[in-house]
């Protein structure tokens, strides 16, 4: 793969919802193999920039590229082929609740692929086991805790072997040694995977284990803020105020 050429791109993206401007001249650049942490204050755009990233929101103006290709200029084929490539875990993204754990992975390879059940098969036994399911095959998302329920998502996630991979929040509501151990597994699945990883959390310590680079969403605006070697030095206030999680400075809660 061409290190550099972007695998997806912004070019001056504004995003409007609602009649409310939610990002605003976003450019962005991500790399093949890179993983992207974005952080930020609660309800700044942070899934907003992920979904439009994945092609779930279209841009108000502007463009987003996949692999060099405009989302926008994609036929429905394209389209479908391309998210194929994807795999997206995003906060409310429910599991399917009457279907088994191991029938919640099989989902989109029955959907998108020609696998015959065997092979299907093999791959939710290969999958469950990655993310310490094995024992869940046959119980139902309601069954599950928390954590296991969000493992699950990111075991669907994978099923189509997906070259970019979306995790909104995959550590949210889990205690830190938990989250730890998934962060260390997404890391894992993203080297088996050989993947581009673009992840959103609100837990400094996940976006220092897994970033290669961090970008911040502030008040629609988007901009880098350095690796976790260098972010530290960064002397942005809206960054330091994030970072030390400090009440008083230029976001307001
Ligand atoms: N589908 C939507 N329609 C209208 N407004 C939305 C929609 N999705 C998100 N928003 C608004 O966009 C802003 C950013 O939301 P979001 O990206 O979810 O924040 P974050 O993930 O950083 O907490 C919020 O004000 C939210 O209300
Ligand atoms: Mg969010």
């Amino acid at each position: 793969m061409d290190q550099t050429k972007p695998v997806l791109e912004m070019i001056d993206v504004t995003i409007e919802l609602g009649g409310k401007v939610i990002l605003k001249d976003v450019n962005l650049k991500i790399f093949p193999g890179e993983s992207i942490v974005i952080i930020g204050p609660s309800g700044h755009g942070k899934t907003v920039l992920l979904k439009t990233l994945a092609g779930v929101f279209a841009p108000t103006k502007g463009h987003v590229l996949v692999e060099g290709e405009d989302w926008q200029n994609l036929e429905s084929q394209e389209k479908h082929d391309l998210a194929q490539k994807l795999g997206m875990l995003f906060q409310k993204d429910a599991l399917f609740d009457s279907l088994t754990a191991a029938e919640n992975i099989a989902f989109p390879l029955k959907e998108h692929t020609q696998k015959n059940p065997e092979e299907i098969e093999s791959i939710v036994l290969k999958l469950l086991d990655y993310v310490n399911l094995t024992e869940a095959h046959d119980k139902f998302p309601h069954e599950l805790s928390g954590g296991m329920q969000r493992r699950l998502g990111i075991a669907r996630a994978l099923a189509l072997s997906p070259t970019i991979v979306f995790y909104d929040d995959p550590t949210a509501g889990q205690d830190p040694i938990r989250s730890d151990a998934m962060a260390e597994r997404i890391l894992e699945l993203k080297k088996e995977f050989n993947s581009t990883m673009i992840t959103v959390t609100s837990d400094m310590l996940r976006a220092y284990q897994l970033a290669d680079r961090i970008i911040m969403v502030v008040n629609g605006e988007v901009f880098e803020v350095g690796t976790p070697e260098t972010i530290e030095s960064n002397k942005d206030p809206r960054v330091q105020q994030f970072i030390n999680g400090q009440i008083q400075g230029p976001i307001r809660y």
